[in-house]
C-alpha cells in the first residue's frame, strides 16, 4: 500500500514549491503596485513592440504586446451611448447583430438637468454598456464650451458655462470608470466650431483660455481622475492641439499632473517630432498618405510608427520619449483590460432605460406657458394635432461620431399616442428633411407644398396643436464636421408655423435641438419647450412632461439670443467667427454666453439657467454663516424656498458671484454654485449651498496664476442668470 505523506509535510512542500513554479511575472501580478508592474513590463518590451503600442492597428484598436500577453486596447464612441461596430480599417459599419445600444440623451440635455447625481448614474450606465461590449475606452464626454449657436457639435457638449460643465463632467467620468472602462474627455481644447476644424488656429487670451475653455478639462483630470484625454483637431497659438507643448506638457501633464493617456482625434496628428516631444501618447485615425483619405492598412506610416522608430534608431529622438508613452498606455491597461477586479458590464437593462428616461424628462426646459397651455392632461382635448417631422424622425442616427444604433427609440409621436390614445391624436409631417449625410442635405422625397397643405388642414380641425420642430443630425444642422449657416429653423418651419397659427391659435411648440434657434413666432404661440436629442426614451419622457405626469425642471445650459449678432462670437465679425480658414480670434475673450449678455447689457431672448415649472417657487430669506471669510474658507449659503404651486416639482437654485472692485475687468457675474432639489406642493425648506472662497478667483495673466483678491463680493441667489431673487454681500479678508 502506498505510504501516505503526512498532510503537514505535503502542505509544506506544496507551500514552498507553489511560488517557485507558479511565480507570476510582476507585470501580471495584481497584488503588485501598478508602477512596479509598469517598470517590469517596460523592461521586457523590445523597441519595435513599444513603437507598435503607441498607434492604431485598426480604426478603433491598438495592439498590445502579444509576446508578453498584454492585451489590445479597444475603444468606441461616444458620449451618449456605445456606437455600432466598424469594419477593421475604414468608416463602414460592420453590421453586426449584437451592437445595438441604449441611446442616452445628448450631453446638452444632461447639462440642462443641473443634476450631478444623474450625471453619475448616466456615466455608470454608459460605462456598463461599454464594458459589456468589450471596450476599454469610451470616447466621451465632450466638454467644449458653447461659444456660438452655429457650432455643429454643441449638442455633444455641456453648454456655455465652465462651472456647470466642470460640475457635471466629474460624476459622469467617475461613473464610467467604475466599470474599469476609461473615459476620454474631449476635445482638448478650443474645439468650439466645426467649420475649418481640421486646421483652424485659435488665438485666445490666457485669461479666456483659463477661465472659460480649460476648467471642465481641469476638473476631469484633477477631480475625476480621467484616464484618457483626446486632443482636438484645431491649433492653439500656431501648434496643433494634439501635440502642443504648452497645452499637454506644461498644463495637462505638468500643472494638472495628468497620468493617463493623451490620444489624438482621428487624424489630428501631423508631425513625428512634435508628436514625440509634445506629449502625444497614442495616435489614431491618421490619414496615412498625409493628403486625403487613409490608404488601407498602412499603420506603419503613422507619425508614431516607422518614422518614429527610424528617428530613435538614428538617435534623433530619445527612446525615453517612447518609454514615457508606453508607461501611460500600460497604466491604462492595468486600470482596464489587465484589471482582474473590474466588473463584466451589462447592456440594454431596465435600469439603463430608466436612467435614459430620467435624464430626458429632467432635461426638458419649459420656456413659455401662457394660460397654463401645459400640461395637457389626458382627456382635456378630444383632438390633438401633432405636426412636424421631428415628432417621428430617428434622431439617434447621424450627427457624426456620436451616431448610435439604438435598440429602441420611442419617438415623440409614439409616446403621445401611448399617453393620449390613438383616437385622440392626428399626425401630419408638415415639413421633411433628407436622410442624414455628412457632406450634403439629401432630398426628402416629399413635396413640400403638399406637406404644408395637409398640416394646415389637420391643424384647422384640431382642438390643440403640438408642433415638433427644431434641428436634426443632418449636414449643417447639429452635425459634426461643419456648422449651421444661420440661427433660423430649416425646412420652412417658420412659414409652416405661421400658416398653422392662422387657422388655430392654440399652439404649443416643442423644439428638438442642441443649439439655440430664432423664434419669429414666439409671441404667437402659447407654449414652448426646449427639448433635446433625448435618445431611446424620447417619446416616453416627452409625453410624461407634456401630460403633467412629471413637472419640467430643466434649465437652459446656454443663452438664447434674440438675434445671432447679439452673441459674443458674432459681435466682432468674421475674424471672431468663423475666422478666415487659417485663424480665428476670440475677441469676446472672457465674456461668453450670459457673461456677455449681462456685462454688455444685451438682453437675451431666454437667459442661461432659465426654465419654468408647472408649479411655482417662492424665495424667502437668505443667510450666510459669516460676513467675512479667509481665502481657505467656504461660504455656506442658506436659502428658504417654498413650493407654493399646485404640483410637486424640482427647482435649481443658482449662485452667481460678483466682485465689487476687481483689479482686472471681470464679468458682472459668474456661476459658482447651484443645487437642484425636489419640493412637494406646499412644502418649504432651507436649502444649503457651499461656495469655496477659492472659487471667487480669476486668472491674473499679469502673474500667470489664479488670484482671489481681498474685496467685497456679492452672492446673487437666482433662478436664472437674469432672475436674481436675493443678494448677500460678503468680504474676503486680506
Ligand atoms: C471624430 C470625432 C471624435 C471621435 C473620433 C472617433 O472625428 O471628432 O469625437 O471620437 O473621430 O470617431
Amino acid at each position: 500500500m502506498k505510504k501516505k505523506i503526512p498532510s503537514l509535510l505535503f502542505a509544506l512542500i506544496w507551500g514552498v514549491s507553489l511560488p517557485v513554479f507558479s511565480q507570476l511575472p510582476v507585470y501580471l501580478d495584481d497584488t503588485k503596485p501598478v508602477e512596479e508592474r509598469i517598470d517590469d513590463a517596460l523592461s521586457q518590451m523590445t523597441l519595435e513592440e513599444k513603437i507598435a503600442m503607441c498607434h492604431a492597428q485598426s480604426k478603433f484598436s491598438t495592439p498590445g504586446c502579444p509576446r508578453l500577453g498584454i492585451p489590445e486596447i479597444w475603444m468606441s464612441d461616444g458620449p451618449h451611448g456605445v456606437r455600432m461596430e466598424f469594419v477593421w480599417d475604414d468608416w463602414r459599419h460592420a453590421h453586426w447583430t449584437n451592437d445595438s445600444c441604449t441611446a442616452y440623451p445628448a450631453l446638452t440635455c444632461l447639462a440642462a438637468t443641473f443634476n450631478p447625481e444623474l450625471a453619475y448614474r448616466y456615466g455608470k450606465a454608459l460605462g456598463e454598456e461599454a464594458r459589456y461590449r468589450g471596450k476599454d475606452i469610451i470616447l466621451g464626454p465632450g466638454v467644449n464650451i458653447y461659444r456660438t449657436p452655429l457650432s455643429g457639435r454643441n449638442f455633444e457638449y455641456m453648454g456655455e458655462d465652465p462651472y456647470l460643465s466642470s460640475i457635471m463632467v466629474v460624476p459622469y467620468i467617475q461613473g464610467v470608470q467604475e466599470n474599469g472602462v476609461a473615459a476620454c474627455v474631449k476635445h482638448f481644447v478650443l474645439n468650439n466650431q466645426e467649420k475649418y476644424r481640421n486646421a483652424i488656429n485659435v488665438e485666445v487670451s490666457d485669461r479666456a483660455l483659463n477661465e472659460i475653455y480649460l476648467p471642465a478639462f481641469r476638473a476631469a483630470v484633477e477631480r475625476a481622475g480621467v484616464w484618457a484625454v483626446m486632443g482636438s483637431y484645431n491649433k492653439y497659438k500656431g501648434s496643433y492641439c494634439s501635440h502642443n507643448d504648452t497645452l499637454i506638457n506644461k498644463i495637462l501633464k505638468g500643472d494638472w499632473k495628468f497620468d493617463g493617456v493623451m490620444l489624438t482625434d482621428w487624424g489630428s496628428a501631423h508631425d513625428t517630432d512634435e508628436a514625440a516631444r509634445n506629449g502625444l501618447d497614442l495616435e489614431m485615425g491618421t490619414w496615412t498618405n498625409g493628403l486625403t483619405w487613409g490608404l488601407s492598412s498602412t499603420y506603419d506610416q503613422y507619425y508614431l510608427a516607422r518614422p518614429f522608430l527610424e528617428k530613435i534608431k538614428r538617435g534623433e529622438l530619445s527612446e525615453t520619449l517612447l518609454d514615457e508613452k508606453i508607461r501611460r498606455i500600460l497604466r491604462l491597461c492595468f486600470r482596464t483590460n489587465m484589471n482582474r477586479q473590474r466588473p463584466y458590464g451589462r447592456k440594454l437593462t431596465e435600469e439603463h432605460t430608466a436612467i435614459a428616461r430620467k435624464v430626458a424628462e429632467e432635461g426638458i426646459v419649459l420656456l413659455k406657458n401662457e394660460k397654463e397651455f401645459f400640461p395637457i392632461a389626458p382627456g382635456r382635448y378630444k383632438k390633438i394635432a401633432v405636426i412636424g417631422e421631428n415628432a417621428v424622425k430617428k434622431l439617434t442616427e447621424g450627427g457624426g461620431s456620436s451616431e448610435l444604433k439604438a435598440r429602441r427609440e420611442i419617438s415623440p409621436l409614439q409616446g403621445l399616442i401611448e399617453k393620449y390614445g390613438e383616437e385622440n391624436i392626428v399626425y401630419s409631417m408638415g415639413y421633411a428633411s433628407g436622410a442624414p449625410d455628412y457632406s450634403r442635405e439629401l432630398p426628402s422625397g416629399f413635396d413640400a407644398d403638399s406637406l404644408v397643405r395637409c398640416a394646415v388642414e389637420v391643424a384647422k380641425n384640431a382642438d390643440v396643436v403640438l408642433f415638433f420642430g427644431g434641428l436634426n443630425k443632418n449636414f449643417r444642422q447639429d452635425c459634426e464636421g461643419d456648422d449651421r449657416e444661420s440661427m433660423d429653423l430649416p425646412y420652412g418651419q417658420n412659414e409652416l408655423l405661421d400658416k398653422i397659427l392662422q387657422v388655430n391659435s392654440n399652439v404649443g411648440v416643442v423644439l428638438i435641438s442642441g443649439n439655440a434657434v430664432s423664434m419669429p413666432w414666439l409671441k404667437a404661440v402659447k407654449g414652448l419647450m426646449q427639448s433635446w436629442y433625448l435618445g431611446s426614451e424620447a417619446g416616453v419622457a416627452t409625453a410624461r412632461v407634456i401630460s403633467g405626469e412629471v413637472s419640467p425642471s430643466g434649465k437652459l445650459p446656454f443663452s438664447i439670443p434674440c438675434k445671432l449678432e447679439d452673441n459674443s462670437a458674432h459681435y466682432f465679425g468674421l475674424e471672431s467667427y468663423p475666422g478666415d480658414g487659417e485663424n480665428v480670434y476670440y475677441h469676446d475673450d472672457i465674456l461668453v454666453g450670459y457673461r456677455w449678455h449681462d456685462t454688455r447689457h444685451i438682453d437675451p431672448l431666454f437667459p442661461f439657467g432659465y426654465g419654468l415649472s408647472y408649479t411655482r417657487f417662492e424665495y424667502g430669506d437668505t443667510r450666510t454663516d459669516k460676513v467675512a471669510y479667509d481665502i481657505c474658507d467656504t461660504v455656506r449659503v442658506e436659502v428658504e424656498i417654498a413650493n407654493v404651486g399646485r404640483m410637486d416639482g424640482a427647482e435649481t437654485v443658482q449662485v452667481y458671484v460678483s466682485q465689487k472692485n476687481p483689479s482686472l475687468p471681470r464679468p458682472v457675474k459668474e456661476l459658482k454654485g447651484f443645487r437642484k432639489f425636489f419640493l412637494r406642493k406646499g412644502e418649504k425648506k432651507w436649502v444649503t449651498l457651499e461656495v469655496p472662497v477659492q472659487d471667487f478667483a480669476f486668472y491674473d495673466d499679469r502673474q500667470s496664476r489664479w488670484v482671489v483678491e481681498p474685496d467685497s463680493y456679492q452672492l446673487q441667489i437666482a433662478t436664472s442668470s437674469r432672475d436674481i431673487k436675493q443678494a448677500v454681500e460678503v468680504r474676503v479678508n486680506p
